[in-house]
């Protein structure tokens, strides 16, 4: 039986929603391209998350994908920003050392040592699951993608990891030339790439991927963060207790036990949870039960982070996935590239800490596919709230061979692209049942419909998409009505 992702990664095919990178030549794995109405559904998923989540002291940048060498060679990413691998001595096939065990032995094993996920390979006789070979000894493989700038004389530079580091090396500009005050964030969208090794399960690994990541600077000795307004807000926790004595269950903790109790070391980083959570439950609908912050383990803990929480969504059929990782990076960032760069990158007096949500809208875009899909009627649709559809009106004239009612149905387009712009679209392409069954299956939620009576009266059809209700309204009423 197909599986939920297949129906998911097959519609976006169908639909030209979201497809592999170069698909002519073989495709590229663990790349994807945007099509129209992908690209629109992240385009207003960014757009909400901006608005959601830019404050007032909060300025945003565009960084270069291209970073030199110095760069990630001060953040620690060349030499600890990798994953355990290992071969098959006999087919060649190579595997994510730590993913294959999970996947043989059913246990959660990433951050544990390449000795330990060797003892456990060799313990378990787990063995190469094409052919049955033995494996060779894990070994560190780095994440970094390398390119080459210049000709004969062409020095190294690397493929960002993370968008974060641009903001840390333009750290000192951004502050002084726009005159920030700590706390105060900087924010940057866009791609970063990692070499995986195995990429897999369509939007979820992928070797470039665009994150949305705020770094909140402040003084760790007076935070100044407006905590107050979400103490009681209780989120689900999965603790390290949990996890360690094999437990899947989550125990929610108000904001204010959090930080009493010293699970989570700063303000900041509080102030993000409750507003992630707000965020997926109030602004995405996103049940509660398929959202929870794991406690991510010291031992899993990235190397630049004094505690992280990982918050993860449950997708339907495959598990718990990270969608937002919160990191406490301290000032571990700034004091690095200071004694790499040698510039001082001091402010009002100290090294600022920063807290960091790094959001994966990949991620969260496959997460509100699992969530809107519905399967309920003869072609798949999606239920997409209007926020987040690709367009929220589309037009279609009833029939294709009656010139009038085509030039009306324009008329119309025209008239309600004055108040929705580029949210409504015009389409004659197909007979009206195959229109709308196609305007379900990419979310839209309202279909405007120009039929015979429209050119009596100037009345048209508006239909629902949830219900598949048709009212018949007066042409100048519908900017009224949707709005
Ligand atoms: N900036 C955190 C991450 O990319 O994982």
């Amino acid at each position: 039986m197909e599986s939920k992702l297949d129906k998911i990664y097959n519609l976006c095919l169908k639909r030209g929603i979201i497809f592999p990178t170069a698909e002519i030549y073989g495709s590229l794995s663990g790349f994807f391209d945007y099509g129209e109405i992908g690209l629109r559904i992240k385009q207003k998923l960014i757009k909400i998350w901006k608005r959601f989540f830019k404050e007032e002291n909060f300025v945003e940048i565009e960084g270069n994908i291209i970073l030199p060498r110095k760069v990630v060679e001060a953040s620690g990413h060349l030499e600890r920003f990798s994953d355990p691998i290992t071969r098959c001595k006999k087919c060649k096939k190579i595997y994510r050392a730590d993913n294959l065990i999970e996947d043989v032995l059913g246990i959660f094993v990433e951050g544990k040592s390449i000795e330990e996920l060797n003892e456990i390979i060799k313990k378990n006789n787990i063995r190469c699951l094409e052919c049955n070979g033995e494996l060779e000894d894990v070994k560190e493989f780095n994440l970094m993608l390398k390119t080459f700038i210049g000709s004969l004389d062409a020095i190294d530079a690397y493929l960002r990891p993370e968008t974060a580091q641009n903001i840390f090396v333009d750290f000192k500009r951004i502050a002084k030339a726009y005159r920030k005050k700590l706390p105060f964030g900087i924010i940057q969208i866009g791609y970063s790439f990692r070499n995986e090794i195995s990429p897999r399960q369509f939007l979820i690994r992928m070797r470039s991927f665009t994150q949305a990541e705020i770094e909140l600077f402040f003084n760790p000795s007076d935070e100044k963060c407006p905590i107050e307004k979400y103490l009681d807000i209780k989120i689900p926790i999965l603790t390290r207790e949990a996890q360690r004595k094999k437990e899947d269950k989550v125990e929610f903790f108000s904001i204010k036990e959090l930080i009493e109790k010293n699970i989570v070391k700063s303000k900041w980083q509080a102030y993000f949870l409750a507003k992630e959570f707000i965020f997926f439950t109030e602004i995405l609908n996103f049940p509660k039960e398929k959202l929870r912050f794991r406690h991510v383990l010291e031992e899993e803990t990235p190397f630049y982070s004094a505690g992280n929480f990982d918050l993860e969504y449950y997708f339907d059929e495959i598990g718990w996935k990270e969608i937002v990782g919160n990191a406490y990076r301290t000032d571990y960032d700034l004091s690095t590239h200071m004694k790499h760069s040698k510039e001082n990158l001091s402010f009002e007096g100290i090294i600022p800490h920063v807290v960091e949500p790094s959001f994966g809208i990949d991620r969260i875009i496959l997460a509100i596919f699992f969530e809107k899909l519905r399967e309920d009627r003869d072609w798949l649709w999606f239920d997409f709230p209007k926020e987040i559809a690709p367009y929220l009106i589309a037009v279609f004239p009833l029939v294709r061979n009656k010139e009038e009612i085509i030039k009306k149905a324009r008329e119309v387009y025209e008239f309600l692209k004055k108040y929705f712009e580029d949210d409504v679209i015009f389409d004659v392409s197909d007979s009206i049942g195959k229109l709308y069954a196609r305007a379900d299956e990419i979310g839209i939620p309202y279909c405007i419909t120009i039929d015979y009576q429209t050119l009596q009266d100037n009345t048209v059809t508006i239909r629902n998409r949830n219900t598949k209700e048709q009212i018949r309204v007066k042409i100048e009423e519908i900017p009224k009505i949707l709005a």
